[in-house]
């Protein structure tokens, strides 16, 4: 197994958001996250990744078979593990340039990696200074692509993105996680959608519903995403458990 959760719980500000989270995904593959808002998907990325705030109380995490569990953010990262962000903040007075040069990982240079996203006018500006939702999500994807990740934990990819350029950011991940790619790769994602258009870009494995901080439901993605869409997430539980 390429990340294996156990038994996590996780508490922010004091309560607690993820309860007993069990979750495995192996080399090259896909897993989806849904659930309505404020059921605690952010935060089960967050603690992979090791964000401060969100304090794990039980269980471990383990990834390339090393527990991580109480792992700072930079050994994560170092590791393998990326993260796009839902809401990335803005750093003023530090340029994309310098940054992705500093975690550039990938074998190509920084202005070949930012021209395949068609991104190279952000490369000296400050990182998501001024840009728009869907910008920032381009920046996003422009980091990940640069740092090469084995794991690549993507929050809402496609959430304040325009028609066109989701074909843009589909297309990039859809080249991240492409499964032919898979004997020579170890890379995995898991990724959240609520409006599913992603799913038209991936070969995704496996779907995992979260409800109320726990895993409620897990399957087949699009046949998940399609009982969401027509009966809800309370239903897409009961009916699939
Ligand atoms: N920094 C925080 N302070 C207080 N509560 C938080 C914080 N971050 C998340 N939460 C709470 O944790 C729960 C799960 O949030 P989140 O993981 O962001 O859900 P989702 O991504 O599924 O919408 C929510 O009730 C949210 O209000
Ligand atoms: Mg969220």
């Amino acid at each position: 197994m390429l990340l294996e959760i156990k038994d996590l719980s996780v508490e922010v500000e004091g309560k607690e958001v993820l309860h007993n989270i069990n979750l495995e995904i192996d080399h090259g593959e896909t897993h989806i996250l849904f659930g309505k808002n404020g059921s605690g998907k952010t935060s089960l990325l967050m603690a992979i990744m090791g964000i401060s705030g969100y304090k794990i109380t039980k269980g471990s995490i383990f990834f390339k078979g090393v527990d991580i569990t109480h792992l700072p953010i930079n050994e994560r990262a170092k590791m393998g593990i990326g993260m796009s962000f839902q809401r990335p903040p803005t750093i003023s007075g530090v340029k994309t340039r310098d940054l992705i040069e500093k975690i550039n990982n990938n074998g190509k240079s920084t202005e070949d990696i930012a021209e395949s996203l068609d991104v190279a006018e952000f490369l000296d500006r400050d990182i998501n200074l001024g840009f728009s939702g869907g910008e920032i999500k381009k920046s996003e994807l422009l980091q990940l692509v640069a740092q090469n990740s084995d794991l690549i934990l993507l929050d809402e990819p496609e959430s304040g993105v325009d028609l066109e350029n989701i074909k843009v950011i589909g297309n990039v991940i859809k080249n991240l996680l492409q499964k032919h790619l898979r004997r020579q790769r170890v890379r995995a994602g898991l990724v959240i959608t609520h409006t599913g258009l992603i799913l038209n870009y991936l070969e995704a494995d496996r779907g995992h519903m979260l409800l109320d901080g726990g895993i409620r439901c897990e399957g087949n993605p699009r046949e998940m995403f399609e009982a969401i869409r027509n009966f809800g997430y309370e239903e897409c539980a009961r009916c699939q458990r």
